[in-house]
């Protein structure tokens, strides 16, 4: 190297990455930025930019607040965070808000907007240490998410509805047989029979069964819901029963349920039913001759786990990785969604979905773990 040549020459060969980058800045130096480029910046942010004091209260609000939910950033200041949140989210969000110096969490918030709509935005939240006051404060990046939710909750519907209508063959024709005996009870009464209180039992009977049908059924076409609330294992798996047994029948199929356990989980009822819906009717779907399905539960670490054994043909090893992917398939009918909410449904409930291969008979098993609450 000659002396006076220029030691930043980052084309001179072996140099590192590092090297490179230090001496293109000693190069181009940046000019500092004029502050009406970060308030341009802040002003058409996506993100919400905001920070609290450790009581909650808002201390800063960046500008981009003013498109991304309507409101001027001084309307905010001072206002205590929670009481924009949805009350229906409230509990969880604190359970979710970082204790520790320098934790950070991300998580899902609906947020009332300018216009008193709820919307929802992904929020990252770290509490930091303010060097200069030494005291700690929130940080929070928000972002409107509300098209992603909308997206997903379209898929969830299209995937229900599908449900509804794979399973409505099987209803209807398990619903024709009480219909047939209630015709012949009434004509029986018609004829003034004596047994009539006999007679009204039966009915009745029969009628409540197909209430129950149907209303499972109505309850699966119908939107998710998302409220948490502590519900009985053994209720939730007796209504999945009811609706799928129709179908299950039609196969000659038999469903055998043993809970060894029956612990109350803390959970959404709608969205818990959705995934043991899903898991059975593949179950069922995967066995093309009679057979036996057994959905049995048990215990261990604090978990419950919940598994569907089934005797068809099992997952060839070669597709096992792809099947809780959105639209795989292998059905002429299927919409290759229905693992992909199990699995985002319990990935919501803190919970997991694991895939086995049955040892000793052919078949899977589909195992449901989720928190337990023992009461
Ligand atoms: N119990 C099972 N036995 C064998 N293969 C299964 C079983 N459950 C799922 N699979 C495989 O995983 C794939 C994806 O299942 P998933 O439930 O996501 O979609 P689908 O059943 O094909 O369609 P959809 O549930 O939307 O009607 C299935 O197409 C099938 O190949
Ligand atoms: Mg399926």
């Amino acid at each position: 190297m000659f002396a006076g040549e220029d030691t930043n020459n980052y084309f001179e060969s072996g140099h590192s990455e590092q090297k490179k980058a230090s001496s293109k800045i000693a190069r181009f130096t940046l000019p500092k930025l004029p502050d009406h480029f970060s308030a341009w910046v802040d002003q058409h942010s996506f993100d919400v930019v905001t920070v609290c004091d450790l009581s909650g209260h808002l201390v800063y609000v960046s500008q981009s607040v003013s498109h991304v939910l309507g409101y001027s950033p001084e309307q905010l200041l001072g206002d205590f965070v929670l009481d924009y949140v949805s009350p229906t989210n409230q509990t969880e969000i604190l359970s979710k808000i970082p204790i520790q110096t320098e934790a950070s969490s991300r998580f899902h918030v609906s947020i009332r907007n300018h216009s008193g709509k709820f919307i929802w935005m992904e929020t990252v939240i770290a509490r930091l240490l303010h060097k200069d006051t030494n005291v700690d404060l929130y940080l929070c990046i928000t972002r409107d998410i509300t098209d992603k939710k909308e997206a997903e909750e379209m898929m969830i519907r299209s995937e229900k509805m599908s449900v509804s209508g794979q399973l409505a063959a099987g209803i209807a024709h398990e619903i024709r047989n009480p219909l047939t005996s209630l015709k012949g009870f009434v004509r029986l009464l018609q004829t003034g029979s004596e047994k009539k209180e006999d007679y009204f039992k039966i009915m009745i009977d029969e009628i409540e069964k197909m209430e129950n049908i149907t209303s499972e059924l109505l309850f699966v076409a119908k939107p998710m819901t998302d409220d948490k609330a502590n519900v009985r294992l053994s209720e939730m798996i007796s209504d999945v029963i009811t609706l799928l047994q129709p179908q299950a029948n039609m196969q000659a199929l038999e469903l055998q349920v043993k809970l060894e356990h029956n612990p109350v989980l803390y959970c959404d009822k709608s969205q818990i039913k959705q995934v043991f819906i899903n898991l059975i009717k593949n179950a069922i779907e995967a066995m093309d001759k009679s057979g036996v399905i057994r959905i049995e539960s048990h215990i261990a670490q604090e978990q419950c786990h919940i598994d569907i054994i089934d005797e068809g043909p099992g997952i060839p090893l070669s597709i096992i990785h792809k099947v809780k992917e959105p639209f795989f398939t292998t059905k002429k009918d299927g919409t290759g969604l229905g693992l992909m909410i199990c699995n985002q449904i319990l990935e919501h409930h803190n919970g997991s979905l694991s895939i086995f291969q049955n040892a000793e008979t052919s078949g899977s098993t589909f195992r449901v773990s989720l928190p337990v609450e023992l009461l």
